[in-house]
């Protein structure tokens, strides 16, 4: 089949900035004549040359509501602009993590590989026509575009004029695995529809020891509950869990991808993760029955994860201190050892300890997974993980939602190796983690969050917690003015990274106040948001002493809360008592 391409003429729309990842805007905004085209253009246009012509690319998402109609203009954009091939996951379903392995291991049957992809998500945000559409370009090792890039891409949205696109090409049906070709003005263009899931499978099977994991799964003491929040994970779970670990079907809540992800939030925590928590004896009312051992949940683009044991809660940070400890032992991949270890800034410091005691190198970067990727290009990171639910390694460059699932199935399977048979009772979730906080100290964290506040006062509130930090004496005197029970805060800064690898600098990644007992207050504005500003406060605490690392967080933590809110004047700047969700 030819086609034309025909170039219409554009002009800027303001707001194009990408995020932390990627841009991020209500699916109105997007639906607005050439928004989505002047950024997939601005895109192109930031790339170098081979990148774009004769080049293979990927196009899929979460499938959330408007990625149909995504797909479709992106297949005629890249057939004007020269791509070569464009390779779609079925019903345009591929999780964030899968398009990572796809760019990194698949290759066509001409031998073709691809060198970047536009993942259509906006990750754990709300799907649907009043909610939340996103795009967002990785490159060709598989993770997310660096800073250069998507500062040119925003640059570009600022002065672009026209497009090329290829209006005459006929919808794809994305419904049917398989390849259409098309003949352009600069010759063949494929798009090629597959399922993902295979490429996936075959790398986790690489990375696990699926026979231990299946030995765990079959035993009647372990039970297991995984909730994809009808995001894409659902595509994977039933393959990987049921059909290839032999979890029972009942296992599976939410696996049905859905555009609207069933009208919920699809962010795995314990707000929203509503029927996982209920399930795992974690809700407010007990349902009576047993909950199962091990729970997991995944958000929209499966990316994320929540780790749950039996009426437990782990906290992300602590996940992947746990992983870190246990992954030479209990995950082949690592077996040979590891490279080093990596968390983002406001993530708790609970695997710097575990780095520290097992000698490794660690690494502390800014929020947002693409800082991962120089240090894991580098040969210098194996595992690392941040607060906001992401866990991964160098397998691939993203987070990975199910493969930390199977991180903690390998670690509970090892733990296991001699009371899986028999009547000795199992090592539970709780107990690994309990285990861990007695060895090494407990990190008590929580995070507050404050959405969508006016973007003015927040940036104000921010500018008043830089101010303060001028006189760390004065900051004391406030402090110890609010409770007399904490330590000094020794000292205080806003967070600045500079890349071990390429030496760029990234300033201004959040406002961090350290306290002479290794405690921290730390402050960001999150860069995720598609509606006004979300302030983020993160609050964590170090005990070493084993007699005290059994209190409830919250409660342990309260005299620090009661600080930050003082401090930064939370209830003056935002006008609000409370958070909007507290993790
Ligand atoms: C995305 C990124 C993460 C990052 C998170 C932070 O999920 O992939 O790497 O931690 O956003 O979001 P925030 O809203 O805090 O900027
Ligand atoms: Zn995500």
């Amino acid at each position: 089949m030819a086609f034309k391409v025909t170039l219409v003429s554009t002009s800027p729309i303001d707001g194009q900035k990408p995020g932390t990842s990627g841009l991020r805007k209500k699916v109105k905004v997007f639906k607005q004549p050439n928004y989505l085209e002047n950024f997939v253009q601005a895109t192109f246009n930031a790339l170098t040359p081979e990148k774009v012509k004769g080049a293979t690319l990927v196009v899929s998402g979460d499938g959330r509501y408007y990625s149909k109609d995504a797909v479709q203009i992106i297949i005629k954009m890249a057939a004007a602009n020269g791509v070569r091939r464009v390779w779609v996951g079925k019903n345009t379903l591929m999780s964030t993590p899968a398009v990572s392995a796809v760019i990194r291991e698949r290759s066509g049957a001409d031998g073709s590989k691809a060198t970047g992809a536009f993942i259509l998500t906006a990750s754990h945000n709300p799907g649907g026509p009043t909610e939340d559409f996103g795009i967002k370009y990785n490159m060709e090792n598989g993770g997310p575009a660096p800073e250069s890039i998507t500062d040119k891409i925003y640059e570009n949205t600022k002065t672009i004029k026209e497009y090329p696109i290829a209006e005459d090409l006929p919808n794809v049906d994305i419904s049917a695995i398989g390849v259409t070709s098309f003949e352009g003005p600069e010759g063949k263009f494929d798009v090629e529809v597959f399922d993902s899931a295979d490429d996936y499978v075959k790398l986790m099977k690489s990375i696990f020891d699926f026979e231990s994991i299946r030995k765990l799964l079959s035993s009647p003491k372990f039970t297991f509950c995984y909730d994809a929040l009808h995001g894409v994970a659902g595509a994977y779970a039933h393959r990987i869990f049921v059909e290839e670990l032999g979890a029972q079907e009942s296992a599976l809540l939410n696996c049905v991808p859905k555009e609207d992800f069933g009208g919920g939030h699809p962010d795995p925590n314990l707000t929203y993760a509503k029927e996982l928590v209920a399930r795992m004896g974690l809700g407010k009312s007990d349902t009576g029955d047993e909950p199962p051992e091990f729970g997991a949940a995944a958000d929209g683009d499966a990316d994320r994860n929540m780790i749950l044991g039996k009426r437990f809660f782990v906290t992300p940070s602590d996940s992947v201190a746990i992983i870190a400890a246990n992954a030479i032992e209990a995950i082949p991949y690592f077996s040979s050892g590891l490279k080093g270890v990596a968390r983002s800034m406001p993530t708790s410091a609970a695997l710097d300890v575990v780095a520290k005691s097992l000698n490794l190198k660690f690494f502390e970067v800014p929020t947002g997974w693409k800082f991962f990727g120089n240090l894991m290009d580098a040969g210098m990171c194996s595992v690392c993980g941040e607060e906001s639910f992401g866990t991964g390694s160098d397998h691939i460059r993203e987070k990975d939602g199910i493969w930390a699932v199977l991180a903690w199935m390998s670690i509970l399977a090892h733990k296991n190796k001699e009371t899986i048979d028999g009547d000795t009772k199992l090592v539970t979730v709780e107990d690994i983690v309990r285990q861990h906080w007695a060895t090494y100290g407990r990190h008590y964290y929580t995070r507050y969050d404050y959405e969508n506040v006016d973007a003015g006062k927040a940036k104000e509130l921010m500018e008043h917690l830089v101010k303060l930090q001028s006189s760390i004496p004065e900051v004391n005197k406030i402090v110890k003015g609010i409770r007399s029970d904490v330590a000094n805060v020794s000292s205080a800064d806003e967070f600045e990274y500079k890349d071990p690898v390429d030496g760029s600098i990234s300033k201004h990644q959040g406002i961090r106040y350290l306290f002479e007992d290794g405690s921290r207050l730390v402050f960001r504005l999150s860069g995720t948001g598609s509606e006004g500003a979300t302030i983020r406060l993160y609050i964590e605490q170090y005990e070493k002493d084993a007699s005290k690392i059994g209190r409830e967080s919250q409660e342990a933590l309260s005299p620090l809360v009661d600080i930050a809110l003082k401090l930064s004047k939370m209830e003056e700047f935002t006008g609000r008592s409370a958070p909007t969700v507290i993790t």
